[in-house]
């Protein structure tokens, strides 16, 4: 997508809002007419604009098999711009909401039939589809998912049944770093030819890419849900060289290189602009990336450097653009 991209909305029935954990509401959506709604397959996500106009995106949790509804689960967000606040106390059954068609960035290959989900908090929204789906096609999962305490943990019933037993695996840390799960032993080796699905807080995701350096980058995929931690307090402008036209630009603090070079009319492909996808991948050719992307292995990033979220460590860079 780039810059100019709206997506198309419908109009869609709220038919539930309801709290499912402490700061977690389950929306439902329905078509107005009763009619199906358009399909989707498990890791993808619906667009909505929210009461307050702000667009948001949120992964499906219900049951790809299912035409007539679309399930999500929003977080309260205590920072940004109270995108899911306002839709959490502000949707009421009954009320249309526009949402756009679903997409996946995140999709299970269909050949695998294997898989790890690692989730963290509310990023287990995805994670849910995929258990339903994966169930259903007779295939193998594992699930970690991680968690604060037993009242802000979405889901924990169903996941809690004697079905999943074996196979789930539910942590709470209580806030304590002491307390995390340790992941390593987990993912030590690869299993089977599993496919990893990690989603949650940026430090989870972080800390997963780095534990599994060694298996095959086609093998790993995450989805960040927030753009919230994409610019941190410490983050200082710096500029951005690009080598096909020598221009220089300056990328100020809040504000990622993408978004600049859009406004100096560059068309920027990109995708999940979250730096999970891939698409807007470029190459580095001099200066040091400050990489705060989920997509590139560690011998990777002295030459290349994700543009939707990454910035430099170096007073300038130079890309290949
Ligand atoms: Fe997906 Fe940059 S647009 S990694």
């Amino acid at each position: 997508m780039t810059a100019t991209d709206q997506p198309q909305m419908m109009p869609l029935r709220v038919t539930r809002n309801d709290q499912i954990a402490d700061g977690i509401h389950l929306l439902e959506f329905r078509d107005t007419g009763g009619n199906p709604l358009p399909q989707f397959s498990a890791g993808a996500h619906i667009t909505i604009r929210v009461p307050n106009g702000l667009l948001r995106k949120y992964s499906l949790c219900n049951d790809p098999a299912e035409r007539d509804r679309y399930q999500v689960a929003v977080k309260r967000e205590v920072t940004g711009r109270g995108g899911s606040s306002t839709l959490i106390d502000r949707a009421k059954p009954g009320d249309e909401l526009y949402v756009a068609a679903p997409v996946n960035d995140f999709a299970l290959p269909q050949r695998a039939q294997d898989f790890l989900f690692i989730a963290g908090g509310i990023g287990v929204t995805p994670i849910m589809a995929m258990i339903r789906q994966v169930q259903k096609e007779g295939k193998r999962f594992r699930l970690y998912y991680v968690t604060r305490s037993p009242e802000t943990t979405a889901f924990i019933d169903e996941l809690s049944k004697p079905e999943y037993k074996d196979k789930v695996v539910i942590h709470h840390d209580h806030g304590d770093p002491a307390r995390s799960l340790d992941l390593k032993p987990v993912l030590a080796e690869r299993k089977n030819r599993e496919h990893l699905y990690c989603c949650g807080p940026r430090p989870l995701m972080e800390a997963v890419r780095d534990m599994t350096d060694h298996w095959s980058s086609t093998a790993v995929h995450f989805e960040a849900f927030s753009e919230a931690d994409i610019h941190k307090a410490t983050d200082r402008p710096f500029k951005v060289r690009l080598a096909r036209s020598g221009k220089v630009v300056e990328v100020p603090a809040d504000k990622t290189i993408m978004e600049v070079l859009r406004e100096h009319s560059l068309d920027v492909p990109s995708s999940c602009e979250t730096g999970t996808c891939g698409t807007c991948r470029t190459k580095l050719l001099a200066g040091q990336a400050d990489h705060r992307d989920l997509v590139l292995a560690a011998h990777e990033r002295a030459d290349n450097i994700m543009i939707c979220v990454s910035r430099a460590k170096t007073d300038e860079i130079t890309i290949d653009r």
